[in-house]
């Protein structure tokens, strides 16, 4: 089901300038003159109100803003504990950047929150929240609202426990599936990612809380991300990783952004002047600030002069950048006072806008939020029906006696790990799956073995589908020992077998092969059993080579404390699915820009990642080298049929498409209609069709609507980096809809005249 429509979006930056607390009473707010503190006037603009209060601010106080503490007591070995004056007001997650009451300027209290508000499993045990469905699921959503929704669910558990500061909003575009943390990320498609993390955003700030946007850029996978250095040419970055920065930006306009690890074009991403001088606030008119990743710092002068406004944790960094060296860069003039102060408006200013300011975030005493509903709506819009062959789905009235198999199908949904991990509601420690990580080995010699926790979302599908079912029969088996797994297939008249690829922040995944013996189990119980349906808990794309022998297959991806819930109702068809895949499943690795991930064997030594497909990410790739995915991009079945048809184009400046989508089945369903169009290519040259947009349509049976997509300009154009702008080049423009990226349902053509457009 879509959820109701929403308030239009600010598609521009300037939504700053609007706080969305303007509207308090106009007779009580004393003229600013006569206010001790006249930046407390929220009729003011932000930046009116941040150039008052930073008057008043000491130098101290000023690079007191401008550097951040780790928010918990725990010393990891590679950090330093915050000074002790700080402790006592640390909350226990990610950071901490003291307030200055004089000046009634509030702390930073900064959580993780990748799949909901991260409490850093096993600190402070009990301190469960909802876990919400990865970024990667609420991107196959393909609804905006989707995002929004969850966006400002968990702002709202964010206020509920006193943050300010969320470190949400990852978007790094999933260059390689293997990619540790893909899950966390909006998938392949700049339109797409920077869309649905936009949106994410926008429903976090409703809340008065900050979120960031992050880790720009091209932090685009895990192993080497401390060291490796990431070598584009310019136009191939704005056209992918860039442009969904910069969508995500205008749609969500974040408080603040967080800087990359690694190194961009030889220098790091976090004192990278071109990144962040000239991309972001120069060309975009970026007025948010721009944190530092935990550890990512390594310099004072080039960091400072680079454009980066904060360091954040800086016990993380290998010595404080900021706080004292940056006082001395300060008093050499090796970094402009003018700068300082920059930074420190950068920061005031979002806070002002956010809200952050006049309504205060207060841990509350009592219950913390349960929106494990909204998370289960979000996660029921994302789940992609990948094969449903005879109509094996959804399970009929005659299916009474079920096989669920597959280890911790008992216990709740796989969790991704890292940063972004959430002790869900629910959560026992006692149901985390232990798993050894390779040994790490710090800068220092040290040797650190992690353990991992496999953490599984509450609750358990075995409990729903059994209350879903009622009266029938619903074994479960772990599927460790085959035979005994498939004996049980063979008794029940449905085997679902749950099959799991874990992923994490911190390494990559080494293949897109299911782990352990699961294909094989797969195979077997398919054998056993010709009506078996898998369910994939899988962080991004998997190979499937039993696909041919099973009737059903749904992706569910990390679907958090709803997904259980989610995922029976899509069994049973009381939800007809309607995810669509934001991200190419390939047949296998041989058909990826880097069939061998670089730095996988030594993800601590520095290399060089050579993006050579440029801009041609995904499905994009796939199209420039003629090859046939195992699922392509945009992919997702239903329960029901759609027809589209009657292709018009309009050049309204840019491209507008109408069609009209019809249901022409029995049950009602959502289609996504997506556009994709292929500029004219130089001579010679293949030119590869680009998603310019979508529409997601709830339709009853037989209900005809007409939709009009208009495209995204810079989708249509390339970047010139002489000219710092967008060229649409004159001529033919191929105009597709289809159902996926190798879907076209028709195609027309429309010229276009040559314009530029500034960033
Ligand atoms: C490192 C991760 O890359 C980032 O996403 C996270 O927000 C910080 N650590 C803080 O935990």
């Amino acid at each position: 089901m879509i959820l109701p429509a929403r308030i239009s979006i600010p598609l521009v930056l300037l939504a700053l300038a609007t706080s969305p607390v303007s509207a308090q009473p106009m007779q009580s707010v004393p003229t600013v003159s006569l206010l001790p503190t006249p930046w407390m006037n929220p009729t003011l603009a932000p930046d009116a109100r941040a150039d008052l209060v930073e008057k008043e601010m000491t130098l101290d106080e000023k690079l007191q803003l401008v550097e951040g503490f780790y928010g918990s007591n725990i010393n990891f070995v590679w950090s330093k504990p915050a000074p002790p004056k700080y402790r006592p007001f640390l909350l226990g997650t990610a950071g901490y950047v003291p307030g200055i009451p004089r000046l009634e300027i509030p702390a930073l209290i900064e959580s993780d929150a990748g799949l909901g508000i991260a409490n850093n499993s096993g600190m402070r045990p009990g301190d469960t929240a909802t876990a919400f469905p990865s970024g990667l699921s609420n991107a196959a959503s393909w609804n905006p609202d989707a995002p929004f929704e969850v966006g400002a669910a968990l702002g709202s558990e964010a206020r509920a426990r006193g943050f300010n500061v969320v470190l949400d909003g990852a978007l790094n575009l999933a260059r390689d599936p293997r990619g540790g943390r893909t899950f966390e990320y909006a998938g392949e498609d700049p339109l797409l990612a920077g869309t649905m993390a936009g949106e994410e955003a926008r429903g976090i700030q409703s809340n008065h809380v900050i979120t960031t946007e992050k880790h720009y850029a091209l932090n685009d996978q895990e192993s080497g991300r401390f060291t490796l250095n990431a070598i584009i040419d310019e136009p191939s970055a704005r056209e992918s990783d860039l442009l969904a920065f910069e969508i995500a930006i205008e749609h969500g306009a974040p408080g603040a952004i967080m800087c990359a690890y690694e190194k961009v074009n030889g220098t790091f991403a976090c004192e990278n002047s071109f990144l962040l001088n000239d991309v972001l606030k120069r060309d975009w008119h970026y007025p948010g600030w721009v944190l530092s990743d935990w550890g990512a710092v390594h310099s004072t002068v080039a960091a400072a002069n680079s454009g980066l406004d904060q360091e954040s944790a800086s016990g993380f960094d290998n010595t404080e950048f900021f706080g004292a060296p940056l006082l001395k860069a300060i008093q050499s003039n090796a970094v402009p006072p003018a700068r300082l102060d920059d930074m420190v408006h950068r920061i005031l200013r979002s806070m002002f806008a956010v809200g952050l300011f006049d309504n205060p975030a207060v841990k509350k005493a009592d219950a913390m939020p349960d929106n494990t509903l909204v998370a289960q709506v979000a996660s029921e819009e994302s789940m992609v029906l990948l094969k449903n062959e005879g109509g094996i789905l959804p399970l009929g009235a005659g299916v009474r006696r079920i096989a669920v198999i597959g280890k911790h199908g008992d216990v709740g949904m796989l969790s991704g790990g890292g940063s972004s991990q959430v002790q869900p509601i629910g959560y026992n420690p006692a149901d985390d799956y232990m798993k050894g990580g390779s040994v790490i080995v710090l800068a220092n010699g040290t040797k650190i073995t992690p353990t991992d926790h496999l953490v599984f979302d509450p609750p358990s599908p075995l409990a729903e589908i059994k209350a879903r079912l009622g009266t029938g029969v619903v074994t479960f088996d772990d599927g460790e020992d085959r035979e005994r797994a498939t004996a049980n297939a063979r008794s029940a008249d449905v085997a679902i077998v749950f099959a799991k690829q874990w992923m994490t922040e911190g390494e990559d995944v080494p293949n897109l092969s299911l782990p352990g013996k699961q294909d094989a189990l797969i195979e077997a119980v398919a054998a056993a059993n010709p009506h078996t349906i898998v369910v994939l808990e899988t962080g991004g794309p998997v190979l499937m080579p039993w696909l041919k022998t099973v009737p059903g297959v749904v992706e569910a991806w990390y679907a958090g404390n709803g997904g259980s819930a989610a995922l029976t109702r899509v069994l049973f068809g009381d939800v007809n699915p309607s995810g669509r895949l934001p991200i190419t499943f390939p047949q296998d690795e041989s058909q990826l820009p880097r069939p061998i991930l670089p730095g996988f064997a030594l993800p601590f030594s520095s290399f060089d990642v050579d993006y050579t497909e440029g801009a041609n990410v995904g499905y994009r790739w796939f199209d420039s080298r003629g090859l046939t995915p195992l699922f392509p991009f945009g992919f997702g079945l239903s329960y029901t049929t759609f027809a589209i048809k009657d292709l018009k184009l309009e050049s309204n400046g840019t491209i507008t498409a109408g069609v009209d989508v019809s249901n022409t089945g029995a049950r009602e369903g959502a289609d996504t209609v997506q556009i994709y169009a292929t500029p004219p290519s130089p001579a010679g040259a293949h030119a590869v069709a680009r998603l310019i947009g979508w529409s997601k349509v709830d339709l009853k049976p037989g209900e005809t609507r007409h939709v009009s997509i208009t495209g995204d300009l810079r989708l249509l154009a390339s970047f010139n980096k002489d000219e710092d702008d967008w060229n649409i080049a004159a001529g033919d423009y191929a105009v597709t809809v289809g159902q996926s990226s190798t879907q076209p349902v028709e195609t027309a053509h429309i010229t276009l005249a040559a314009r530029k457009i500034k960033p």
